[in-house]
């Protein structure tokens, strides 16, 4: 059933994002942030094997590359001390938690997995809606780091490009304590410049040049979009968005869902692979066995 009005979808065709106010209630906010602190409590740092003779890079690396199907932690760059200890308490330290939690953690997947999401999904021209990530972000209070300028196309690859973000706002986002900034229209400004990709041996990643040239993103342009928990926020893969640091005493959790269309071709070089027993699923079929 068609969610938003021709008006709505218009704009986010013009704007590369729209924002729908009030969407998610108090109940589900106040659960699923139990679950997160529940995920948080749970969480072992030595699952992270931060400090180990191992090459600590190739050990982050994988951790990141494996994530694609796991439930699992990442922390404020800032968060650790020379000897490998976290020099905050743990649940201030942490900076998401991604990017399977919509397929591991019932909670997330109600909430991932509802009617709303694929009604948008199809409004906005996805034939087969499927779920690739997830993330809770937390942009913690004063230490909460910027996101520069970028795409999710850029992680998110399909051909033709399908990515389509879902960004919940669990707390309120001001330009304070770092809302999105998003440049309006530059899904129709510019074609994609790069692809986060896995690297050749499989074990990291890189950035990798399209054949398109590049164009250097017209960063005065970016405007802040501050909305209220509970708001959501549809972003389209092409646009150009990032968040600046938040200096303020109040953080800004959000949840993102990446969707894209089945349809498309998924591609073998994105960095986020699924292993085969764990394939991308129909959010249409997903919500049957969910009833
Ligand atoms: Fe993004």
């Amino acid at each position: 059933m068609p969610y938003l009005n021709k008006a709505q979808i218009q704009d986010f065709e013009e704007q590369g994002f729209l924002v729908l106010k009030n969407i998610v209630d108090e109940t589900s906010l106040l659960r699923l942030k139990e679950k997160i602190n529940t995920i948080i409590k749970r969480f072992e740092l030595s699952e992270l094997k931060v400090f180990t003779t191992e090459n600590q890079t190739d050990v982050l690396d994988r951790y990141f590359l494996n994530s694609s199907a796991k439930i699992s932690c990442f922390f404020e760059e800032d968060a650790f001390n020379e000897k490998g200890q976290l020099s905050v308490e743990k649940a201030k330290a942490i900076n998401k938690i991604g990017h399977a939690l919509h397929e591991l953690d019932s909670d997330f997947e109600h909430f991932s997995y509802q009617q709303i999401i694929l009604d948008i999904a199809k409004d906005l021209g996805l034939q087969i809606p499927s779920i690739v990530q997830s993330q809770y972000i937390f942009k913690q209070a004063r230490i909460g780091g910027v996101v520069n300028p970028h795409t999710d196309s850029t992680f998110i690859y399909t051909d033709p490009l399908s990515c389509l973000g879902f960004w919940f706002a669990f707390e309120d986002a001001r330009i304070e304590n770092g809302c999105l900034s998003i440049i309006p229209g530059s899904h129709n400004m510019y074609l994609l410049q790069q692809q986060y990709v896995m690297n050749r041996e499989g074990n990291g990643t890189l950035f990798r040049d399209t054949p398109h040239p590049r164009v250097e993103w017209d960063e005065g342009q970016l405007e802040a979009v501050e909305v209220q928990k509970g708001d959501l926020i549809l972003l389209h893969g092409s646009v150009v968005h990032a968040s600046y640091p938040n200096k303020s005493e109040y953080s800004r959790h959000a949840y993102v869902l990446h969707l894209v269309d089945l349809k498309t071709e998924w591609s073998k070089e994105n960095w986020l692979q699924r292993p085969e027993n764990m394939p991308f699923r129909r959010l249409e079929s997903v919500m049957e066995t969910l009833k």
